[in-house]
């Protein structure tokens, strides 16, 4: 079967391998790749063999892939602790997850100064995106439709999946530092308006909403409407930079947060996310989504070691900054401006067509996206080793 590389059939690609590991490795993993034991390299290689068969779609010869830098993936693996969790949690695949939910919750409300019932944990943080698209634009429970209001140039998993249910979207302008435009939303808003969404960090730009302007919408406008904010990329701010937001939810405000271990933990295969929010609300929204019960025990497991190795969060956090600031100083040198990011991406104008971009810097060895917006053609480069960045700017400076 012929896949377009899309990041939903990489992720699918790696849910599997992921399940492969826990679950079916004989009939997946180990008859797939020819041995019994399972082998993280010939995982990669079956990633791979995905990109060989689009090129083999589209006459091409396969390069070899030298840097995977196109899903803001974490490029320094999982925590000793995590690995070492997984490992013993191997004997208990056989059994539900029991306590193990509850133990991940209760040290995440310890750490943000929330309960534990004003948090739920899901396989990714996708699962919540989904969830609340259906609860919001698809249950009886909300009334059909409605419209989100947003930002343009942002995260769209939620928004396309809203409109799916049938809800509208209405997006204003980035400013001019390609950050949300929190005055011009607030205008926006109408009778109609049934939930507002924001990306911070926002992906694909990188850019933040300085801290004290999102706690002051957040308190306005919640009382009016529940405000939605998704902080994938939260953790690679310095936790005194961050939105004093979950003090908001412990308050009573009618926010909704989603987080996800896919980043700085490095979780992206192995599938965990989390949401904080108004205890009553999380209850409804458990109808729409299996909650904990959905992430494995080995993840549940593992999750608990990585949130409390905050030692291997600080190194991949300053290792992201390191290799980030010297993407910066490559393409400065190249004479190309960027958009200063707080995220493990880097958002960046191109002189190409995105799809000749992208297909240059793939035979090159190197896996990277694109965008367009106001119709100028952007790289978004997720931040990989040192390394790979080198190996990303010596492509770069091949192609352009
Ligand atoms: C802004 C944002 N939100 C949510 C997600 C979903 O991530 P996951 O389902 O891996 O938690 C991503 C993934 O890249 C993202 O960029």
């Amino acid at each position: 079967m012929n896949l377009p590389i899309t990041r939903r059939n990489w992720l699918r690609t790696g849910a599997l391998l992921t399940a492969g590991l826990t679950v079916n490795r004989s009939s997946f993993g180990g008859a797939a790749l020819g041995s019994d034991v399972w082998n993280p390299v010939a995982a990669n290689a079956l990633h791979e063999q995905t990109l060989v068969n689009e090129f083999a779609r589209l006459g091409e010869p396969m390069p070899q892939i030298k840097a995977r830098i196109a899903f803001n993936e974490n490029p320094h693996g999982l925590s000793p602790k995590a690995k070492e969790a997984i490992i013993k949690a191997v004997e208990s695949g056989n059994r539900y997850a029991m306590f193990e939910g509850q133990e991940l919750k209760k040290l995440i409300a310890e750490r943000e100064g929330v309960k534990p019932e004003n948090i739920m944990l899901s396989a990714g943080s996708s699962e919540l995106l989904t969830a609340m698209a259906v609860y919001f634009a698809g249950s009886a429970a909300k009334g059909a439709g409605g419209t989100v209001l947003t930002s343009q140039f942002t995260y769209d998993d939620f928004l396309g999946c809203a409109k799916k249910f049938g809800a509208k979207v209405e997006a204003v302008p980035l400013t001019k530092e390609y950050r949300y435009d929190l005055a011009a939303m607030k205008a926006k808003i109408t009778p109609d308006t049934k939930l507002v969404y924001i990306c911070n960090p926002n992906n694909p730009t990188g850019t933040v909403i300085p801290a004290e302007e999102l706690v002051a919408f957040s308190k306005e406008v919640s009382p009016k409407l529940p405000v939605f904010i998704d902080e994938a990329y939260i953790d690679f701010l310095k936790p005194e930079d961050r939105p004093a937001l979950p003090k908001l939810v412990a308050e009573g405000h009618n926010l909704f947060l989603t987080r996800t271990f896919s980043k700085i933990h490095g979780f992206a295969g192995l599938r965990l996310g989390y949401a904080i929010g108004p205890e009553k609300f999380l209850k409804e929204l458990q109808n729409y989504s299996r909650g904990e019960w959905n992430p494995s025990v080995t993840t549940l497991r593992a999750g608990i070691a990585s949130y409390q190795d905050l030692e291997w969060q600080n190194f991949c956090r300053t290792e992201n900054d390191k290799a980030r600031d010297f993407l910066y100083k490559g393409l400065k040198d190249k004479g190309y401006e960027y958009v200063p990011s707080f995220a493990n991406f880097v958002l960046f104008p191109i002189r190409m067509k995105p799809k000749t971009f992208e297909k240059e810097m793939f035979s090159n060895g190197i896996l990277t996206s694109t965008r367009e917006y106001n119709a100028q053609p952007y790289c978004r480069v997720s931040i990989g080793t040192q390394d790979e960045m080198g190996l990303f700017m010596d492509a770069f400076k091949k192609i352009v």
